[in-house]
């Protein structure tokens, strides 16, 4: 169980560029950081409208002087200085990430970028090989897949209680999108033009989630082809979507299918995994954080709550709240965020042991949730045929 003890000798000095007062994410990013005392916010180029930006940070506890109009006077102030950031979090929309990270790797920043990573596979190779000449940590905050009991299914099937595995069932849907964008805030505005938001609306803002997460679940399955039928039902936002469907084949002959929709009118928001097995299967919802439901042929259905000592130890060892609480998105966000941190602790001490074993969402991560979009792209650009994945 996590009780916020220190997990790393002392805090890192920690920026944020984006994330400010009218921003959706960057409070899950300040959520994520400083609950074990892992990082220290002490520098940031919170907004784009710079005062608004200035007095956001100061309001946040930041000094006047470390709250920068732009990231480039970020990173130029704070190497000028001896107590200067060490790590960067990145929130900002998507077509900023591969410029502000590269500016930060080559100023010797570790970074924490949002998803989608960047545009192409290319553009992730490129910054991997950047932070490996650097010696530098990239974190990718796929927040879901901190909780408890995304660990507590992959324990599970890498024990065999679910038997192989044949059928992958995720979806990711929210109705926030059903009108049209007449009226339309920044946040949308950006996410449906492909010159801001990349070559995906639905499939990178929300299905990069459901991906990484199976890939956390059943890291021995690969994707050997997939199908991707995408459509935008608000005309405006083509040639982006709003609605899509995804068809997979994996290499152990398991069958998956994905739904990605942000005009699911009506629905409030949430994802939803089934893994199916020769021998169970287990379903969670982060609707119902708490919860996994465990169903095994011929038996009557159980449901397992977070922190009960019946779990596994990889469950458990994560798990901050306790059973008789709520254990929600805030909590899993921490442990991204804390994971991340002691990887960019055992970079800076060069323990190349630790990090050989320690799992968080890092630059792979990253490239194979962009990876998986431009597979995506492929298929449904030749009108939802199946594709090799490549
Ligand atoms: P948003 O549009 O709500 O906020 C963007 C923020 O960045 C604003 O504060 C804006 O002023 C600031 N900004 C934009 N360009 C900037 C620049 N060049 N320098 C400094 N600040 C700048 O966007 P939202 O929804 O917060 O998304 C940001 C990123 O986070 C996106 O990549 C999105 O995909 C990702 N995201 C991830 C989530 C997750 O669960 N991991 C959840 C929501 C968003």
């Amino acid at each position: 169980m996590l009780n916020g003890e220190k997990k790393i000798a002392r805090p890192l000095r920690w920026g944020m560029v984006g994330g400010g007062r009218t921003g959706q994410v960057g409070y899950k990013h300040r959520t994520g950081a400083l609950r074990d005392g892992t990082y220290q916010l002490v520098a940031g180029a919170f907004d784009l409208d710079a005062a608004r930006g200035r007095d956001f940070g100061t309001n946040l506890g930041v000094a006047e002087d470390r709250c920068y109009a732009t990231y480039q006077d970020l990173i130029a102030g704070e190497t000028a200085r001896e107590d200067g950031v060490e790590v960067v979090s990145i929130a900002t929309p998507n077509f900023t990430h591969f410029e502000i990270t590269k500016a930060c790797l080559q100023a010797g920043l570790h970074v924490i970028c949002e998803k989608p990573l960047f545009f192409t596979v290319a553009e992730c190779e490129e910054v991997a090989k950047l932070a490996e000449d650097k010696g530098l940590i990239v974190g990718v905050t796929y927040g879901f897949t901190g909780h408890p009991l995304v660990h507590q299914m992959a324990a599970m099937v890498k024990k065999g209680l679910l038997g192989d595995i044949r059928i992958v069932d995720m979806q990711y849907t929210h109705g926030f999108n059903s009108g049209d964008d007449v009226n339309a805030g920044e946040a949308v505005k950006w996410r449906t033009n492909p010159e801001t938001a990349g070559p995906t609306f639905v499939l990178g803002d929300i299905g990069t989630h459901l991906y990484y997460l199976s890939e956390v679940v059943l890291p021995h399955m690969k994707i050997e082809k997939l199908l991707c039928d995408r459509k935008a039902f608000i005309p405006t936002r083509a040639p982006l979507e709003d609605h899509a469907t995804v068809l997979t084949h994996y290499d152990n002959g398991a069958r998956g299918r994905l739904w990605v929709s942000s005009v699911n009118a009506g629905n409030m928001g949430s994802q939803r995994y089934r893994f199916v097995g020769s021998k169970a299967s287990v379903e969670w919802s982060d609707a119902q954080p708490d919860q996994l439901i465990y169903e095994v042929q011929g038996e009557p259905n159980r449901i397992l709550h977070h922190g009960m000592p019946y779990l596994e130890e990889e469950s458990l060892a994560v798990d901050r709240m306790g059973a008789l609480h709520t254990e929600g998105l805030g909590d899993s966000w921490a442990n991204i965020y804390l994971w991340i941190a002691q990887a960019i602790d055992a970079r800076m001490r060069g323990d190349d042991a630790f990090l050989k074993t320690h799992h968080y969402p890092g630059i792979e991560a990253g490239t194979e949730g962009v990876r998986w979009l431009e597979n995506c792209v492929r298929s449904a650009d030749a009108d939802a045929a199946w594709v090799d994945y490549q």
